[in-house]
């Protein structure tokens, strides 16, 4: 007895290990990485004189990014704290100019573009200001601060015949591009399921943004910065820390789904979800915040043309003990995609194939055997962008001046950026509101 118990754990391990070994041969011959490569086109490189306006984190990365292209110019600044206009004049030159006051930039007839990074309650006004000004227009995401403000700025851009692009980066990117297509090819079955999440822990993670010393009404416009909403005395944390507070920001789903959304509507084509709920608290960040730093979304997305029904679930957590990740991960009925701005990790299931030869001779010699088929480890195809891939944002960017020489579109378009922002938005309706929310994503409106 105990011989051939000791028989049977020794074949049995021998087993395990044989299958192991081959299933990492296997999938080592399966696996394999393709490099994803970008053809910059060197066609017209026409003079651009560019404005930023809203000068602080987002709006120094965007002209930094955009000023890596040949023939664009920065030209003024405009922003309501005096530090970012002093800053800006050290980082571009003493010659840019400099105002408060953004009505005098799109007074600037030799202006042809402006980019816009100004908190999220000042996008519709200053976007739809610069189209009728005549404009071309960057404008950061959420396009806009909430769904009511949408249409009227698809109207501005419809009337205007200016090219006005989004600034979810992400969706110009090679990783989101090749896993369009690899989706468009089958490559994961039938789309029946998304994911994605943001989490971070830290106080920057979680906007809690140093205020500089000299905050005050003598340095900050808090007049015009308000101008457009409540009226208040003045409170720096407003100022520098708007994220936190839904008069000016929109939330982690405002600031962050929104990328998750732009990109998925991207890869599949779709124009957005038809049902949207979501849950949340103030877990930790109790700063006098009046948002959520847990949020989670579920969206269910209906059959079209484009793409099967499905369903996707988002969260973000600035409590995270593992903080620093974003991950987004498109399910299908053959496998899955894991898609960045410069990877995509394609994963299919392995269905082993018993013979039954060798099955008969291990019943025989005693050993436990099902007749069921083994799922082996999938099979992973990886495809990375070339090592100088010079990024998402520049390529954001490249498109958008691009359309601009070329008289040509973006992707990213006002109504591509109302869909994306829509969804992301109304999570804000669904979590105060304590309900669902039904969307009709093809007229854009609620129902
Ligand atoms: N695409 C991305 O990856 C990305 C990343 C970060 C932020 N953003 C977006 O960029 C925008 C700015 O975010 P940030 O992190 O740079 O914020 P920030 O606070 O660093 O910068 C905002 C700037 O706008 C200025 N401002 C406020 N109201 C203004 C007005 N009416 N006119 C002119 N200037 C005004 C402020 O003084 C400040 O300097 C937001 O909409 C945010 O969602 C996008």
């Amino acid at each position: 007895m105990k011989k051939n118990r000791r028989n049977f754990i020794k074949k049995a391990s021998l087993a395990g290990v044989a299958v192991a070994t081959s299933t990492r041969v296997f999938s080592e011959d399966l696996s394999t990485i393709s490099i994803l490569k970008r053809n910059y086109s060197s066609a017209d490189k026409a003079q651009l004189k560019v404005a930023l306006i809203g000068a602080g984190g987002m709006g120094f990365a965007n002209i930094d990014t955009l000023l890596k292209h040949d023939g664009v110019q920065l030209v003024a600044v405009c922003d309501l704290y005096t530090g970012r206009l002093k800053a800006a004049k050290k980082r571009w030159g003493a010659d840019i100019s400099t105002t408060d006051n953004y009505k005098d930039i799109l007074k600037q007839k030799d202006i042809d573009a402006v980019v816009i990074g100004t908190p999220d309650h000042w996008h519709k006004q200053i976007s739809i200001d610069a189209l009728n000004a005549g404009k071309h227009v960057y404008c950061e995401k959420p396009m806009v601060h909430s769904v009511k403000e949408g249409h009227e700025l698809i109207n501005a851009w419809k009337k205007s015949g200016k090219v006005f692009v989004v600034g979810s980066q992400g969706l110009s990117s090679l990783g989101n591009e090749k896993a369009r297509d690899l989706l468009a090819e089958g490559a994961i079955g039938e789309l029946n399921y998304a994911e994605g999440f943001w989490a971070r822990h830290s106080p920057v993670g979680a906007w809690q943004y140093a205020i500089p010393k000299d905050a005050s009404e003598e340095t900050v416009n808090w007049k015009s910065y308000l101008s457009n909403t409540q009226s208040r005395p003045f409170d720096a944390m407003r100022f520098f820390r708007w994220r936190n507070y839904l008069d000016y920001g929109t939330g982690m789903s405002g600031d962050l789904f929104v990328h998750l959304f732009s990109s998925l509507h991207f890869i599949t084509k779709s124009k957005g979800p038809n049902q949207i709920a979501a849950l949340g608290g103030l877990r930790y960040w109790k700063d006098g915040r009046e948002v959520p730093d847990v949020l989670l979304g579920s969206f269910s997305y209906p059959t079209t043309k484009e793409h099967p029904g499905f369903n996707l679930s988002l969260r973000c957590n600035f409590v995270d003990g593992t903080s620093g990740t974003t991950y987004l991960r498109i399910v299908g009925s053959k496998g899955s995609m894991d898609v960045k701005w410069d990877e995509v990790v394609v994963r299919t299931n392995n269905i082993s194939t018993n013979d039954p030869f060798e099955l008969a001779k291990m019943k025989e010699a005693g050993m436990l055997v099902s007749d069921r088929k083994k799922i082996l480890p999938p099979s992973e195809i990886v495809y990375k962008a070339e090592k100088d891939y010079k990024g998402a944002h520049y390529d954001h960017h490249g498109k958008w001046i691009e359309a601009i020489r070329t008289g040509g579109t973006v992707v990213e378009d006002p109504i591509f950026g109302f869909r994306a922002a829509a969804p992301a938005l109304l999570c804000n309706d669904s979590y105060f509101g304590n309900k669902f929310i039904n969307w009709n994503p093809e007229t854009m409106k609620i129902v």
